[in-house]
């Protein structure tokens, strides 16, 4: 079983989860890796875990390398079984490790595995020496959980930050330089808008803390490690968590018989004419994860539905649930969609554009059943009257 090794003694011994495709409601096309560490010094660390069914893949590697029994610390940075599901697995080989965690990593670690492990609770800023090298724990809360954590290796330069600044690829290649920017960056971006979004306050906090840090490689628990991006991911981080946009749209609707989509172009022509960066997505056809990494830097969302049963369609309610919990900020929203009598559909999609604080530079707009050419060209302006509005 092959293993990288990421720094002298210290190496990638994580799993490939190649056939993954849909990670707790998040689309993962090209499938994710699960990242643990092991580093080789007069104690034997090993930092996160991989997901249950994947234990053997990681014992393997570790084997390669070392007899698990030397274990002496598994260091859990995050409670999320994805990294904790193999603790446990490591645990039959080294039973008296030690596992490291924050006092929220220990009551989640504890709920979880309800067993009686060895857990040494580190504050943030606590520190371990394992030999040549100091090991420092520091806390880095709702980023994304209460318990998250990164370890950070001074002598090594070299941070391990576990679910911040991953991305969900599953590939033969280890590093950044190895696969292309494009690809990375659109994959970050995804991994940020649906896992990290509603906490930009934290991950500024956190970048704050870690900001002084000595660091020429983030080794995060998903997908490849950064060596030669590490200004780009650190200034896409920066815009993101300041929840930065661009003169972009993002137009996000589904339809029953046409008319909505009718719209949706029209709208889409309209902002286009003002120059106007514009993405439609059909919620027939595109996942919400997806339409996400779009949302993440638009600055205008256009959000439409027909009114179905007095309200809006499910795919369109799905959709609003999604976006309410990621909480993007400082937005411009613009609801419409046709109707043939109620027409309560683009009310409750203002409502939820209110509950997020977006500003609402124009009222949305309904129209009967099907859509004439006047009432298109009424809404393709519209579109040309959002893009003056919205462009920089
Ligand atoms: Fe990759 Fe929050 O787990």
């Amino acid at each position: 079983m092959e293993t990288t090794e990421i720094k002298p003694g210290v190496y990638w011994v994580g799993a490939i989860d190649w056939d993954v495709r849909n990670f707790h409601g998040y689309l993962t096309q090209r499938g994710t890796t699960y990242n643990a560490y092991l580093i080789i010094d007069e104690k034997v660390v090993l930092v996160d875990t991989v997901k249950a069914h994947l234990a053997d893949e990681m014992l393997a590697r570790i084997r390669a390398i070392i007899d698990p029994a030397k274990i002496d610390y598994i260091v859990s940075n995050h409670v999320e079984m994805d990294h904790s599901g193999s603790i446990s697995a490591v645990l039959e080989h080294a039973p008296s490790a030690k596992v490291i965690t924050s006092t929220m990593g220990a009551k989640g670690l504890k709920r979880h595995y309800k067993a009686d492990w060895d857990l040494q609770v580190v504050k943030s800023g606590d520190t371990l020496s394992i030999g040549k090298r100091t090991l420092a724990f520091v806390h880095v809360p709702m980023v994304h959980w209460p318990d998250s954590m990164v370890t950070y290796i001074h002598e090594d330069r070299l941070l391990l930050p576990n679910d911040g600044f991953g991305q969900h690829i599953a590939s033969s290649e280890r590093f950044d330089d190895e696969l292309d920017w494009g690809i990375l960056r659109e994959e970050a971006a995804k991994y940020y808008a649906n896992i990290i979004l509603p906490f930009g306050a934290n991950v500024q906090k956190a970048m704050e803390s870690l900001g002084g840090l000595d660091i020429d490689m983030i080794a995060p628990s998903h997908g490849i490690i950064w060596r030669s991006h590490i200004p780009d991911i650190l200034a896409e981080y920066q815009k993101w968590s300041t929840y930065a946009t661009e003169t972009c749209a993002v137009i996000v609707y589904d339809s029953m018989w046409g008319s909505t989509q009718k719209m949706a172009h029209a709208l889409g022509d309209g902002l286009r004419e003002t120059g106007v960066h514009v993405h439609h997505h059909n919620l027939k056809h595109t996942h919400i994860s997806d339409v996400m990494t779009d949302v993440l830097t638009a600055r205008l969302v256009c959000i439409g539905s027909p009114t179905l049963n007095n309200g809006i369609l499910p795919t369109v309610g799905a959709f609003l649930t999604y976006v309410k919990g990621l909480r993007p900020e400082k937005r411009f929203g613009f609801a419409f969609g046709s109707y043939g009598w109620g027409g309560q559909a683009v009310k409750e999609i203002e409502t939820v554009m209110d509950g997020l604080k977006w500003e609402r530079p124009e009222d949305g707009v309904r129209i009967t059943y099907i859509p004439d050419e006047d009432e298109l060209d009424a809404v393709r302006e519209t579109g040309r009257a959002l893009g003056k509005q919205i462009r920089d």
